[in-house]
């Protein structure tokens, strides 16, 4: 795998004006240096990750709290050592064993945990747009791990640090298969306005019933062909059936969407010889992904994308937090 180029003075702004967001809530609308710039930022974490010793003081003294309103393994987790490598004192707030079960609102929640002068707050929720509507009710930054079918942006910077590890730093030029159920996938959206933003050809491919309706104002090619959407492709990314967000039946079975939708090495021959493989996480193996694929060395990135997703979170919670942190140039 080759190594991405060192970051570049003059790709963007100089201080705040790098990424002068408070929050960050989503992918859509960010230019393509603000991306830039936190995947730069994400770099010097990487390589901290992979020392002895990985944790430094930046953020000693503050308090940052993962509320999750949903279920998580990567996202929590990766945002907790993040959080604590970087210094910070970390609290996870589990919906299920907290208020909330008592009929709690997501607004008397939100104002609860803004009363505790949190210096950041990270939320996972189950409603579209719940992350936005709590930012507008906290003085502090907030960062989106993933509301229902809307955003997941910072599942899609790691996405995007990965691919660039793996094929440099262009990525003009690169074509990105993604697999599954987009209808449903936070996942593909982030991924979709990330990698457009960054020039990349964006391909997404699902059965009708699990392609939204609006997708072709994404910028992205829709094919509901895999063997078609996998010609040329440098990257396969395959996503999960999230039966969590299906109501009725959307596809006839499981052994029939492997047939027509799974990665299987005889599919993944149809991508370019070096062509990635991808998934966020968590897999279903052997429905949209088999076994051989998503352990397939030198070619799959799966624990590469977890590696990159702490060295993310890392950088977006310095970067969110310099402002109150008086940091020169972005206080
Ligand atoms: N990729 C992802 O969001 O995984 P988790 O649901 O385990 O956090």
């Amino acid at each position: 795998m080759t190594s991405p180029e060192p970051s570049a003075a003059g790709r963007y702004p100089a201080g705040c004006a790098a990424f002068p967001h408070r929050d960050l809530t989503g992918l859509a609308g960010l230019a393509p240096w603000e991306i830039l710039f936190l995947l730069d930022e994400a770099e010097q974490w990487v390589e901290l990750n992979r020392q002895p010793h990985k944790r430094v003081d930046r953020l000693a003294g503050l308090t940052i709290i993962n509320a999750f309103f949903e279920n998580s393994t990567r996202t929590l987790l990766s945002f907790e050592i993040a959080g604590k490598r970087l210094g910070a004192d970390v609290v996870n707030m589990h919906a299920a064993q907290s208020s909330v079960k008592k009929g709690e609102t997501l607004i008397d929640t939100a104002m609860t945990l803004n009363a505790m002068h949190a210096d950041a707050i990270v939320i996972r929720h189950q409603s579209s747009g719940a992350v936005r509507l709590i930012a507008d009710k906290v003085d502090c930054p907030v960062l989106n791990a993933g509301d229902g079918q809307h955003e997941h942006p910072t599942q899609g910077l790691l996405d995007a640090l990965t691919i660039r590890h793996a094929k440099g730093p262009e990525f003009a030029g690169l074509r990105v298969t993604i697999c599954g159920d987009i209808l449903h996938s936070r996942v593909a959206r982030s991924n979709i306005h990330c990698l457009t933003t960054l020039g990349a050809e964006v391909r997404v491919c699902a059965p009708p019933a699990l392609m939204p309706a609006e997708i072709e104002a994404l910028k992205v090619k829709p094919f509901h062909d895999f063997d078609a959407a996998l010609k040329g492709a440098d990257v396969v990314m395959m996503l999960r059936l999230q039966q969590e967000r299906m109501s009725g039946q959307f596809i006839p079975s499981p052994r029939e969407y492997r047939h027509l939708y799974g990665l299987s090495l005889d599919r993944l021959a149809k991508a370019r010889p070096d062509a990635l493989v991808m998934h966020p996480g968590p897999m279903n193996r052997g429905v949209e992904i088999d076994s051989n694929v998503a352990d397939l060395a030198g070619r799959s990135a799966i624990t590469t994308q977890v590696e990159m997703g702490v060295a993310i979170r890392m950088a977006c919670l310095d970067v969110l937090t310099r402002k109150a942190r008086g940091v020169e140039g972005w206080a």
